[in-house]
């Protein structure tokens, strides 16, 4: 099957089917401490984030979803516009159908047309490093789109449960310092649904990786999506639920590395994006619960960022915090399975 048709097929199915994982992202586990003399004035609440040497005007990300079909044209439009007009990044979904085949690129850069000022991160698969592309690709994917940072995905999973799925996946590492080296923009190393643990995102920081984007467990399942594709096997229905919790995973690499977080995976509201900022993540992304709207139309995309911008405001309000720095030191307490886990990994969450 072509990219081209897989990478349509995965936008059918999330827009038909269920895809989220049963389990979720455990952010219900931080309890962010309420502030019932909060001391501040809601107007006076600023969200603006520093990333990657850049200000943004919110730490919302519409995080990576798609290019590389002709209906991805008007969905990356509406997305785009939608981060122009906020001031905050967005990512495009793999870059591969257009490496493969040049004529797909107009459905990426559009990317670039309609968000000319907003901080655009292009994407490749690591997998892919391992079946012969190099820097030159790499380069290719940057340039584009002018993408201000380029994020290489890590799919294990989604390939181990796919009929055609790539399987070699022994020189990511590699690649990830070759990448870091070599590329003239930050590289993010970012998991796709899984989540990143300790150990990985140690190794991660030690090649060179400018930041992690943790794509952990609790959101869209790949094994979900892929399971509707390959209706004939159980194995993908089996994997639906595996990984890493994304608040979990998030306090794994809040814990060991210094370079910033995006927490992405199961987050639906702005009192998740709160408690993701709390526990360690300099952005929050987004990509399910934009998906529908941005089918729909651009509005439709800016009626739902505002929603999040606004309930991720009112826990500022609630936890006292004037600006995303008082976030990252607001109290919360960490209940639940979540607790345990940090127990159990005799894990130290690092406050700033
Ligand atoms: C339709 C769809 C396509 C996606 N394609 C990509 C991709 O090409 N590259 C990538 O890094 N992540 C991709 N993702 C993963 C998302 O960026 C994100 O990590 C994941 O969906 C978890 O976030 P969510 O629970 O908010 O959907 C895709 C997600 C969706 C829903």
């Amino acid at each position: 099957m072509s990219t081209e048709s897989r990478k349509f097929d995965h936008i059918r199915i999330c827009l038909k089917e269920k895809v989220e994982s049963g389990v979720k992202s455990s952010f219900e586990d931080i309890k962010l401490v309420h502030r019932c003399l909060p001391q501040i004035d809601f107007r006076d609440i600023e969200l603006e984030a520093d990333f990657l040497g850049r200000k943004l005007s919110s730490p919302i990300v519409i995080a990576a979803m798609t290019g590389g079909h002709e209906k991805a044209l008007k969905i990356n439009a509406n997305l785009a516009e939608a981060a122009e007009n906020f001031g905050i990044a967005i990512g495009v979904g793999s870059q591969r159908a257009a490496i493969e085949d040049k004529s797909f690129e107009y459905t990426y850069k559009v990317v670039r047309e309609k968000a000319p000022n907003a901080f655009v991160i292009a994407n490749l698969g690591a997998v892919q490093f391992c079946r012969g592309y190099t820097v030159k690709e790499a380069k290719r994917a940057v340039d584009m789109i002018e993408a201000d940072a380029i994020a290489l995905h890590l799919n294990p999973l989604q390939e181990a449960v796919q009929k055609e799925g790539d399987l070699n996946f022994s020189c990511c590492l590699e690649t990830i310092e070759e990448l870091s080296s070599e590329l003239s923009v930050p590289l993010i190393v970012k998991e796709t649904g899984a989540g990143i643990a300790m150990e990985e995102a140690m190794l991660i920081e030690k090649a060179g990786a400018s930041a992690i984007d943790i794509g952990g467990l609790g959101g869209t399942s790949f094994a979900a999506v892929e399971s509707y594709r390959v209706k004939d096997s159980n194995i993908a229905k089996t994997f639906w639920d595996w990984g890493i919790p994304t608040a979990v995973s998030l306090i794994e690499c809040a814990s060991s590395v210094s370079i910033p977080l995006i927490a992405t995976g199961g987050l639906r509201s702005g009192i998740d994006a709160a408690r993701a900022i709390a526990s360690g993540a300099s952005l929050t992304g987004f990509a399910l619960p934009l998906l529908k709207p941005a089918v729909r139309s651009y509005k439709d995309v800016v009626i739902k960022i505002e929603e999040i911008s606004n309930e991720l405001k009112i826990a500022m309000f609630l936890t006292g915090s004037r600006n995303i720095y008082e976030l990252k030191t607001a109290g919360f307490v960490l209940t639940g399975a979540t607790g345990e886990w940090l127990n159990e990994r005799k894990l130290k969450l690092k406050k700033v």
